[in-house]
This record gives C-alpha cells, structure tokens and sequence, in this order.
C-alpha cells in the first residue's frame, strides 16, 4: 500500500526501470486512464535523467476506443503518444494497438491476439482498474476466458471516462480490449488503484469469490500480480494490505 498517488508512480516506475534494466527488449503492456498518468510521468523524468531507455521495447496497448477519428486527442494511442512517446525514447512504431479502424474488427481483435502472441506475449501488464470493476475495458460479466474483442461499455464506465468529451452523448459507446484471459496471458501484472471510487471494486476483487460479475478478480489465479493500492482505494479491505 502507498500514501498517495505519488507513491504508487514511483513503485511502477520502479517496476518498469528494473525489468527493462535485465530485458531491453521488454514487451510492455500499457494501460491508460488518470490512474497510470504519474507513473509515466515519474518514467519519463527517469528516462530524461538517462536512468532508463525504451528504445528496445514493444508497448502493447491494453484497450481502445472504437468510432473515433484518429486524430482525437481522447483516444487511447493518443494518450500514449503524449505521455510515454513523446516524452522518452519508446519508437513510436513500437507502440502497437489493435486496427480500429478497420473494416472487419472481428478480424483484427484475432490479429492482435496473433500479434501479441509473435511478440512472445507481455512480459509485464499495468492496468487500471474501473469503478465498476473492469480492466481494460472487459465490463461485467467477463470471464477469464475472453480473449481480445469488441465490447459495449457500460453506462457508468462512460459516465467515469466523459471528461475529455462533450458529455455523455459524445462519449464511446464501444472499444476493443484485450479479454481477460489475454491479459492473464501476461508474466507479471501490476494493477494500480487509487482513490474511493475504486475502493468497492478492489474488495470485491480482492476479498470475494472470483465471479464473472468482477472481472479483476480474475487476476487472484495469475502467479505474479501485484496490486498497488492507495489508502483510500484499501479502505474497504477487511484484512490489512501491507
Ligand atoms: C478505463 C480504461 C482502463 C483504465 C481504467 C481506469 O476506462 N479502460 O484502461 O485502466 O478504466 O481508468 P482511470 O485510471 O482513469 O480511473
């Protein structure tokens, strides 16, 4: 557990400076969201500070809207572009996402897949977690078997995630996100969570029976996650996190 969104960034910086320190080649899943947005702040100041180099890595996103130009600044490559391409040496052909654009998307959810899979899949996963529980963008119900797909998103995951747009009716009403069963395909996890909001959604994940009705707690079967909590995102936990 840390204090403050501060701290959790500097344990995923730490995190990501050391595997990149054994493997310069590291795949990289990258998630987006408020959440992540220290983080690759403090990774960009260590890069700036010559303690770390991404020029040999993949970053793989974790999940994207769908029905936005590519152009929009909301989009989740664009997110990308400015915090991690833009500001260290992470080749911007190496960031790698899924074609939304493309005309069959059942077809290029299977190709990213295939695409991970070449990659010789993510050697370390950051997610977010959604007040309603999801990661990525793998709503409820969503079991450990789901591979990559195009998803509704719930009302509330819009409502959470409105603030770049003009309001609701102007928010995504769908994305493809890598399943469940993908990002378990990862070698080590790293899911942060910060704040109330996400407090309900870490018990269940944490402390209930893993259920399809909170997608993270799918994460309890993987060998090697780590949840990094806040004090207020802990606060409903019933046991003490360390
Ligand atoms: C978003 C995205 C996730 C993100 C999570 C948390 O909707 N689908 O990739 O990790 O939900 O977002 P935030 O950090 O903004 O709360």
């Amino acid at each position: 557990m840390v204090t403050d969104a501060h701290g959790a960034a500097q344990l995923v910086a730490d995190v990501l400076c050391r595997l990149l320190t054994v493997k310069r080649s590291a795949v990289l899943g990258l998630a987006t969201g408020r959440t992540m947005a220290p983080a690759y702040a403090e990774l960009s100041r260590r890069y700036r500070a010559g303690l770390v180099s991404l020029a040999n890595a993949t970053a793989v996103m974790l999940d994207e809207y769908l029905d936005l130009p590519a152009s929009h600044p909301a989009t989740f490559g664009s997110y990308l572009q400015r915090a991690v391409i833009d500001r260290t040496d992470l080749p911007p052909e190496s960031l790698i996402g899924p074609d939304v654009h493309a005309a069959n998307l059942d077809q290029a959810c299977r190709l990213y897949e295939r695409r991970i899979h070449d990659l010789g899949g993510v050697d370390l996963q950051l997610l977010g977690i959604g007040s309603n529980g999801h990661i990525g963008f793998n709503e409820p119900p969503a079991t450990a078997a789901t591979t990559t797909r195009v998803v509704p998103l719930d009302r509330r995951t819009r409502l959470d995630n409105a603030g770049p747009f003009c309001g609701l009716d102007d928010t995504p009403t769908r994305a493809i996100t890598q399943g469940v069963g993908t990002i378990l395909g990862a070698r080590r996890i790293v899911l942060v969570a910060l704040g109330t909001s996400k407090a309900a959604a870490v018990r269940a994940a944490v402390e209930f029976t893993p259920s399809e009705a909170a997608p993270a707690s799918a994460l309890r079967a993987h060998l090697d996650c780590t949840f990094i909590l806040d004090i207020e995102a802990a606060a409903m936990l019933t046991r003490a996190p360390r």
